[in-house]
C-alpha cells in the first residue's frame, strides 16, 4: 500500500492503476482500433482490409509449405515402395500421420501379417542341432518350455515370417546334416557316453562327428528334455546320423561290429577313415 500511495502522490493527475501495467502511459491501443467501437472510420476498414489480408497471405504460406507434406500423404502411399529420396525428405512425425490416414501398402501390410512358419518334429530337431552346431556359446533361453513346439525365430537366423521362410528352413535341413552327417549328443559323465564317443574316434570320420557335452552347457535341463520330445528317447546320449536315431546307445557298438554304422554313416554323407590324423570336432 506504501508504495502505491507514493506513485499517487507522485502523479495525482492519473487514477492509480496495478504496478504490473506500464506506468507512465495510457493503456496503449495494441490494434489502432477505436476503444470505443461506435464509429468505423474508413482507416479502420483499411487496416481491418490490410491485417485481413496479411493473415491469409501468413496461412496460405503455412499450409503450402510446412503442412503440405501431410496433404500429399495419400498419393505417397499409393506407390509401392517409398523411394529413399522422397522418404527423407519425410520428417517421422508426418509419415505417422500419413499412416494414419491411409492403411499400409500391401506389402508391408502382408510382411507384419504373415503368420511365422511352423516346424515339425523333423524340422525341429534339425533347427535346434543347427542351432547349437554352429556355435558353441548358442544356448536354448530358459525361458523355454520343451514340452512345447519351439518359437522357430529363437533358433532360425532368417526371418520367420519372411516371404522365403520356407525355402529357407529347407536350406537349414539340408546344411545341418550335410555339415553334421553324425551328430552326438552326450555326457561327460556317462560311461556309456564315453564308450560311444570312442567308437567314433576309432571310426576317424570325415567331416569329424559333432559332440555336444550336454551336461557341461548352461541349458543342459532344457536342451535335455526338448532332445527328449524331438527324438522320442528318454535318455543321453543320443546319436543322429543323417537327422536319424539309427539304433539304441546300447546296440552302436555292435553295429559298429558288424559294419552297418559305417554303412549309415557313409550313407549320411560322412567318409569313414576320411581324417586318419584328426580328432573329432569339439563343440
Ligand atoms: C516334417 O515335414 C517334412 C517336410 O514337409 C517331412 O519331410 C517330414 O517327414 C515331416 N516330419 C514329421 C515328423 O512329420
Amino acid at each position: 500500500m506504501a508504495h502505491r500511495r507514493t506513485f499517487s502522490a507522485r502523479f495525482p493527475d492519473m487514477t492509480p492503476v496495478m504496478l504490473d501495467s506500464p506506468p507512465l502511459t495510457p493503456i496503449p491501443n495494441v490494434g489502432g482500433f477505436p476503444i470505443s467501437g461506435s464509429r468505423k472510420p474508413r482507416a479502420y476498414w483499411a487496416r481491418t482490409t490490410l491485417l485481413a489480408g496479411f493473415a491469409f497471405v501468413a496461412l496460405s504460406l503455412y499450409l503450402l509449405v510446412v503442412s503440405h507434406p501431410a496433404l500429399r500423404a495419400p498419393s505417397f502411399l499409393d506407390t509401392a515402395r517409398p523411394a529413399a529420396a522422397d522418404g527423407a525428405r519425410w520428417s517421422s512425425e508426418t509419415f505417422r500421420k500419413a499412416l494414419k490416414h491411409k492403411k499400409p501398402v500391401a506389402a508391408a501390410a502382408d510382411f507384419s501379417a504373415r503368420p511365422q512358419i511352423v516346424l515339425n518334429a523333423t524340422q525341429e530337431l534339425a533347427a535346434v542341432s543347427s542351432f547349437i552346431a554352429s556355435l558353441p556359446q548358442n544356448m536354448i533361453p530358459a525361458t523355454v518350455d520343451p514340452s512345447l513346439p519351439i518359437d522357430p525365430q529363437l533358433i532360425l537366423d532368417f526371418d520367420t515370417r519372411g516371404p522365403h521362410a520356407e525355402e529357407e528352413l529347407q536350406a537349414v535341413m539340408q546344411d545341418v546334416w550335410t555339415r553334421n552327417p553324425v551328430m552326438l549328443y552326450c555326457k561327460v559323465h556317462s560311461p556309456v557316453s564315453r564308450e560311444l564317443k570312442q567308437v567314433l574316434k576309432n571310426l576317424y570320420l570325415r567331416p569329424a562327428s559333432t559332440i555336444v557335452d550336454v551336461d557341461t552347457r548352461p541349458d543342459e535341463h532344457v536342451l535335455t528334455q526338448l532332445l527328449y520330445r524331438l527324438t522320442s528317447a528318454s535318455e543321453l546320449p543320443i546319436l543322429l546320423v543323417g537327422g536319424r536315431i539309427i539304433a539304441e546307445p546300447k546296440e552302436i557298438k555292435w553295429l559298429a561290429e558288424t559294419g552297418d554304422l559305417q554303412k549309415a554313416i557313409t550313407e549320411a554323407g560322412a567318409v569313414v577313415d576320411g581324417s586318419r590324423k584328426k580328432k573329432p570336432k569339439k563343440l
